[in-house]
Protein backbone atom coordinates (compact mmCIF):
# COMPACT_ATOMS: atom_id res chain seq x y z
CA UNK A 1 0.00 0.00 0.00
CA UNK A 2 1.34 3.27 -0.83
CA UNK A 3 0.74 6.86 0.63
CA UNK A 4 -0.32 4.84 4.08
CA UNK A 5 1.05 6.00 7.31
CA UNK A 6 1.48 3.03 9.66
CA UNK A 7 -1.37 3.07 12.17
CA UNK A 8 -0.21 2.99 15.79
CA UNK A 9 -2.95 0.73 17.51
CA UNK A 10 -3.73 0.08 21.25
CA UNK A 11 -5.67 -3.10 22.22
CA UNK A 12 -7.72 -3.24 25.34
CA UNK A 13 -7.74 -7.20 26.64
CA UNK A 14 -8.93 -8.63 29.56
CA UNK A 15 -8.73 -12.67 29.63
CA UNK A 16 -7.16 -14.69 27.17
CA UNK A 17 -6.48 -12.79 24.13
CA UNK A 18 -6.93 -14.52 21.52
CA UNK A 19 -8.38 -11.99 19.01
CA UNK A 20 -5.13 -10.09 20.73
CA UNK A 21 -3.11 -12.83 19.10
CA UNK A 22 -4.35 -13.13 15.91
CA UNK A 23 -4.54 -9.33 15.04
CA UNK A 24 -1.00 -9.27 16.71
CA UNK A 25 0.01 -11.98 14.21
CA UNK A 26 -1.89 -10.27 11.18
CA UNK A 27 0.78 -7.25 12.04
CA UNK A 28 3.63 -8.65 12.27
CA UNK A 29 3.27 -11.04 8.90
CA UNK A 30 2.95 -7.55 7.56
CA UNK A 31 -0.67 -8.14 6.83
CA UNK A 32 -2.35 -4.89 8.71
CA UNK A 33 -0.47 -1.38 8.21
CA UNK A 34 0.12 -0.80 11.55
CA UNK A 35 1.62 -1.17 14.84
CA UNK A 36 0.81 -2.32 18.28
CA UNK A 37 2.20 -0.05 20.78
CA UNK A 38 0.51 -0.47 23.88
CA UNK A 39 -2.01 -3.22 25.71
CA UNK A 40 -4.54 -2.28 28.26
CA UNK A 41 -6.10 -4.62 30.76
CA UNK A 42 -7.54 -4.40 33.60
CA UNK A 43 -6.55 -7.81 34.93
CA UNK A 44 -3.27 -8.14 35.63
CA UNK A 45 -2.65 -12.28 35.62
CA UNK A 46 -4.69 -12.54 32.23
CA UNK A 47 -2.69 -14.33 29.41
CA UNK A 48 -3.29 -11.30 27.43
CA UNK A 49 -0.39 -9.71 29.54
CA UNK A 50 1.48 -12.69 29.55
CA UNK A 51 1.45 -12.36 25.80
CA UNK A 52 2.05 -8.69 25.33
CA UNK A 53 5.34 -9.35 27.85
CA UNK A 54 6.40 -12.12 25.74
CA UNK A 55 6.16 -10.05 22.52
CA UNK A 56 7.75 -6.83 24.43
CA UNK A 57 4.56 -5.09 23.64
CA UNK A 58 4.02 -2.65 26.59
CA UNK A 59 1.41 -3.81 28.92
CA UNK A 60 -0.61 -1.11 31.40
CA UNK A 61 -2.97 -2.43 33.72
CA UNK A 62 -5.32 0.09 34.80
CA UNK A 63 -6.82 0.55 37.64
CA UNK A 64 -11.14 0.92 36.87
CA UNK A 65 -12.50 1.68 40.43
CA UNK A 66 -12.10 5.21 40.84
CA UNK A 67 -10.23 5.95 44.40
CA UNK A 68 -10.32 9.56 45.05
CA UNK A 69 -8.09 12.03 45.30
CA UNK A 70 -6.56 10.04 42.40
CA UNK A 71 -6.48 10.62 38.47
CA UNK A 72 -10.04 8.92 37.07
CA UNK A 73 -9.69 5.99 34.70
CA UNK A 74 -10.79 8.21 31.93
CA UNK A 75 -8.00 10.71 32.48
CA UNK A 76 -5.24 8.19 33.06
CA UNK A 77 -6.44 6.42 29.25
CA UNK A 78 -6.34 9.73 27.79
CA UNK A 79 -3.00 10.75 29.30
CA UNK A 80 -1.52 6.95 27.88
CA UNK A 81 -3.66 6.77 24.49
CA UNK A 82 -2.10 10.38 23.22
CA UNK A 83 1.29 9.29 24.34
CA UNK A 84 1.44 6.66 21.88
CA UNK A 85 -0.30 8.87 20.34
CA UNK A 86 -2.94 6.10 19.07
CA UNK A 87 -4.79 6.02 15.84
CA UNK A 88 -7.28 3.05 16.70
CA UNK A 89 -8.36 1.50 19.77
CA UNK A 90 -9.21 -2.11 19.35
CA UNK A 91 -11.44 -3.61 22.04
CA UNK A 92 -10.55 -7.72 22.46
CA UNK A 93 -12.57 -9.48 24.94
CA UNK A 94 -11.98 -6.19 26.95
CA UNK A 95 -14.96 -6.39 29.79
CA UNK A 96 -14.82 -3.04 31.15
CA UNK A 97 -17.04 -0.04 29.99
CA UNK A 98 -14.74 2.81 28.32
CA UNK A 99 -15.07 5.57 30.00
CA UNK A 100 -17.61 8.37 27.61
CA UNK A 101 -14.51 11.19 27.88
CA UNK A 102 -12.47 8.11 25.78
CA UNK A 103 -15.57 7.42 23.05
CA UNK A 104 -15.67 10.78 22.71
CA UNK A 105 -12.03 11.69 22.32
CA UNK A 106 -11.70 8.59 20.07
CA UNK A 107 -15.45 8.49 18.09
CA UNK A 108 -15.24 5.94 15.25
CA UNK A 109 -11.59 5.30 16.30
CA UNK A 110 -12.72 2.42 18.95
CA UNK A 111 -13.69 -1.09 17.96
CA UNK A 112 -14.95 -3.60 19.85
CA UNK A 113 -15.64 -7.16 18.99
CA UNK A 114 -18.59 -8.97 20.24
CA UNK A 115 -19.69 -12.73 19.70
CA UNK A 116 -23.01 -12.47 18.72
CA UNK A 117 -25.21 -11.02 15.77
CA UNK A 118 -25.82 -7.62 17.03
CA UNK A 119 -28.24 -5.90 17.78
CA UNK A 120 -29.65 -9.12 19.20
CA UNK A 121 -27.82 -10.83 22.48
CA UNK A 122 -26.13 -7.77 23.55
CA UNK A 123 -25.68 -5.05 26.27
CA UNK A 124 -25.13 -5.47 30.19
CA UNK A 125 -25.04 -9.10 31.15
CA UNK A 126 -24.31 -10.37 27.74
CA UNK A 127 -20.64 -11.63 28.17
CA UNK A 128 -19.09 -14.86 28.21
CA UNK A 129 -20.98 -18.21 27.63
CA UNK A 130 -24.66 -16.37 28.67
CA UNK A 131 -24.73 -14.70 25.20
CA UNK A 132 -24.14 -18.70 23.91
CA UNK A 133 -26.86 -19.67 26.22
CA UNK A 134 -29.31 -16.68 25.44
CA UNK A 135 -28.47 -17.50 21.23
CA UNK A 136 -29.22 -21.52 22.14
CA UNK A 137 -32.30 -20.71 24.36
CA UNK A 138 -34.05 -18.31 21.33
CA UNK A 139 -34.21 -20.80 18.61
CA UNK A 140 -31.70 -18.46 16.59
CA UNK A 141 -30.35 -20.72 13.58
CA UNK A 142 -27.61 -18.15 12.89
CA UNK A 143 -24.84 -16.46 15.33
CA UNK A 144 -21.59 -15.18 14.83
CA UNK A 145 -19.28 -12.36 15.76
CA UNK A 146 -19.99 -8.68 15.16
CA UNK A 147 -17.46 -6.11 14.83
CA UNK A 148 -18.28 -2.35 15.88
CA UNK A 149 -17.72 1.14 16.70
CA UNK A 150 -17.59 1.55 20.63
CA UNK A 151 -20.38 4.37 21.65
CA UNK A 152 -21.52 5.39 25.04
CA UNK A 153 -23.72 2.38 25.20
CA UNK A 154 -22.70 -1.32 26.10
CA UNK A 155 -22.45 -3.31 22.73
CA UNK A 156 -24.48 -0.43 20.82
CA UNK A 157 -22.07 1.89 18.31
CA UNK A 158 -22.46 1.34 14.45
CA UNK A 159 -21.84 -1.98 12.99
CA UNK A 160 -18.89 -2.29 11.00
CA UNK A 161 -18.86 -5.96 9.97
CA UNK A 162 -20.27 -9.59 10.79
CA UNK A 163 -20.13 -13.22 9.41
CA UNK A 164 -22.57 -15.70 10.47
CA UNK A 165 -22.38 -19.73 11.38
CA UNK A 166 -24.89 -21.91 12.23
CA UNK A 167 -26.41 -22.78 15.38
CA UNK A 168 -26.89 -26.87 15.47
CA UNK A 169 -29.54 -28.80 17.53
CA UNK A 170 -26.55 -30.30 19.65
CA UNK A 171 -24.96 -26.94 20.42
CA UNK A 172 -23.89 -26.39 24.22
CA UNK A 173 -22.94 -22.86 24.64
CA UNK A 174 -18.80 -24.20 24.58
CA UNK A 175 -19.39 -25.98 20.92
CA UNK A 176 -21.04 -22.40 19.68
CA UNK A 177 -18.29 -19.96 21.26
CA UNK A 178 -15.55 -22.16 19.86
CA UNK A 179 -17.48 -21.92 16.42
CA UNK A 180 -17.83 -18.56 16.69
CA UNK A 181 -14.45 -17.67 18.37
CA UNK A 182 -12.57 -18.99 15.11
CA UNK A 183 -14.67 -16.74 12.77
CA UNK A 184 -13.76 -13.72 15.26
CA UNK A 185 -10.33 -14.87 14.44
CA UNK A 186 -10.42 -14.14 10.63
CA UNK A 187 -13.31 -10.97 11.01
CA UNK A 188 -11.20 -8.70 13.11
CA UNK A 189 -8.23 -8.45 11.86
CA UNK A 190 -9.61 -8.19 8.23
CA UNK A 191 -11.44 -5.23 10.05
CA UNK A 192 -8.85 -4.09 11.75
CA UNK A 193 -6.40 -4.17 8.23
CA UNK A 194 -9.62 -1.88 6.50
CA UNK A 195 -9.48 0.76 9.18
CA UNK A 196 -5.73 0.93 8.80
CA UNK A 197 -6.26 1.15 5.29
CA UNK A 198 -8.53 3.65 5.30
CA UNK A 199 -11.02 1.43 3.41
CA UNK A 200 -14.17 2.39 5.86
CA UNK A 201 -16.45 4.76 4.58
CA UNK A 202 -19.59 6.17 5.87
CA UNK A 203 -23.11 6.31 4.33
CA UNK A 204 -26.18 7.35 6.21
CA UNK A 205 -23.86 7.28 9.83
CA UNK A 206 -23.47 3.98 8.91
CA UNK A 207 -19.71 2.14 8.16
CA UNK A 208 -18.88 -0.19 4.88
CA UNK A 209 -15.69 -1.70 3.88
CA UNK A 210 -14.36 -0.90 0.76
CA UNK A 211 -12.87 -3.63 -1.03
C1 LIG B 1 -14.49 -13.06 22.46
O1 LIG B 1 -15.39 -14.10 22.16
C2 LIG B 1 -15.17 -11.72 22.30
O2 LIG B 1 -16.08 -11.69 21.24
C3 LIG B 1 -15.85 -11.56 23.62
O3 LIG B 1 -14.94 -12.04 24.56
C4 LIG B 1 -14.13 -13.07 23.96
C5 LIG B 1 -12.69 -12.75 24.20
O4 LIG B 1 -11.88 -13.79 23.76
N1 LIG B 1 -16.22 -10.19 23.88
C6 LIG B 1 -17.33 -9.83 24.51
O5 LIG B 1 -18.12 -10.62 24.99
C7 LIG B 1 -17.53 -8.33 24.63
N2 LIG B 1 -18.90 -8.02 24.92
P1 LIG B 1 -10.30 -13.57 23.64
O6 LIG B 1 -9.84 -12.95 24.96
O7 LIG B 1 -9.76 -14.95 23.45
O8 LIG B 1 -10.04 -12.66 22.47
Amino acid sequence: MTGISLKNIAVFASGNGSNFRAIHQAVTEGDIPGRIGLLVSDNPDCRAVTYARENRIKAEIINFRHNPGTASPGQVLTHILAALPADLVVLAGFMKMIPDSVVQAYKNRILNIHPALLPRFGGRGFYGRRVHEAVIASGAKLSGPTVHFVDEIYDHGPILAQIAVPVLAEDTAESLAKRVLKVEHRLYPEAVKAFCEERIFWKNNIPFIRN
